[in-house]
């Protein structure tokens, strides 16, 4: 697990965020940076040959905004991804908080079946064509990122989207704050180098704060035994069950988090301006959520593309 984090630094914090449901482009690029500083160079070399388009320069960082993209652009036509992005739950934030898989994710139609899916296709033992592996590698790169930004697995007022707020006296709404601004925010506690963000979780990750936590962030068996669907090749098992267990677990984790942390304050505190308290409050769970995301996504590629 060499880090490769003295690589060229992606300045990518200039692109415009792209609202609606989605970690903004900070975030994903974040995570995709995380995960590959946790590539082993073998497959950090698949991940190069799957990846088509010249522009990601065979990198997670920079393909992981490609799903947000397509939802919107003309040309090949992705707007029926859109809700593949999230997970509207049916319980209560801030009071309780709780994932039904059937209710809330109907014919695996969001983000738990969809990384089920894209596993599939992007698992080489399936014979997916060279295309189909590639974007199924762009909307995992992705989606291992949305699972764990709290407000996508979150059913109330949109996912936060009609949930007006404040923020550095602006109006906005808590899902693009959770998106976006505070992400930002917190980059500029690095220079607004993302790059020099991924390296500084990827080191809590592999020596740091995170070490203890981390091995349960991919362990997903509800079992004592605590066996991670990676470790040996189960996801590659096509049982439907089996393939959503580990981001139904996910979805699970992210969503406990409405409740006493995303909506608590702000139920609380209508009036309050969340730049200050509420982001001193959160920037912390916002670091770990992106830690998860890449910590799962490069252990996940490692597992699946390598020997
Ligand atoms: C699974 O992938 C296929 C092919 O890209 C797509 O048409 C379908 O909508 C996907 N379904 C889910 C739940 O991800
Ligand atoms: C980290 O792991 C310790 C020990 O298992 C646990 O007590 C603690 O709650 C965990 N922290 C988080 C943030 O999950
Ligand atoms: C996968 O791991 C589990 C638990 O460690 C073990 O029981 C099982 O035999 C392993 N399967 C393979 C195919 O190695």
């Amino acid at each position: 697990m060499k880090s490769s984090s003295i690589f060229a630094l992606f300045a990518y914090i200039s692109i415009s965020a792209v609202k609606t449901h989605a970690w903004g482009n900070e975030g994903h690029i974040t995570v995709g940076n995380i995960a590959q500083n946790i590539l082993t160079p073998e497959v950090a070399g698949r991940v190069k040959q799957i990846f088509q388009d010249p522009s990601f320069n065979g990198k997670l960082g920079p393909a992981s905004i490609w799903a947000d993209e397509v939802k919107h652009k003309k040309g090949e036509y992705f707007g029926w991804s859109a809700p593949l992005h999230f997970l509207d739950t049916n319980d209560d934030p801030g009071k309780s908080c709780s994932v039904d898989k059937n209710k809330d994710c109907p014919d695996g139609n969001c983000i738990v079946g969809a990384i089920a899916n894209y596993t599939e296709q992007l698992n080489c033992a399936n014979g997916g064509s060279v295309k189909t592996r590639d974007v199924a590698l762009r909307f995992l790169t992705h989606f291992f990122g949305d699972i764990t930004q709290p407000l996508h697995v979150c059913g109330r007022e949109l996912g936060g989207n009609k949930h007006k707020i404040t923020f550095n006296g602006k109006t906005n709404n808590l899902h693009s704050i959770w998106d976006t601004e505070m992400v930002v925010k917190r980059i500029g506690d690095f220079g607004n180098d993302v790059q020099k963000y991924a390296d500084f979780l990827t080191n809590e990750i592999k020596t740091g704060s995170y070490e203890q936590n981390s091995t349960d962030w991919i362990a997903c068996d509800s079992t004592k035994r605590r066996r991670s669907l990676f470790d040996n090749g189960s996801l590659q098992r096509r049982a439907e069950a089996e393939s959503t267990r580990c981001p139904f677990v996910w979805a699970t984790d992210t969503n406990s988090i409405n409740c006493g942390v995303v909506w608590d304050y702000v139920d609380a505190n209508s009036d309050a301006d969340l730049s200050d308290e509420y982001y001193n409050q959160v920037h912390p769970i916002i670091d770990m959520q992106l830690a998860k995301g890449g910590y799962r996504l490069g252990v996940f590629l490692n597992n699946l593309l390598g020997d």
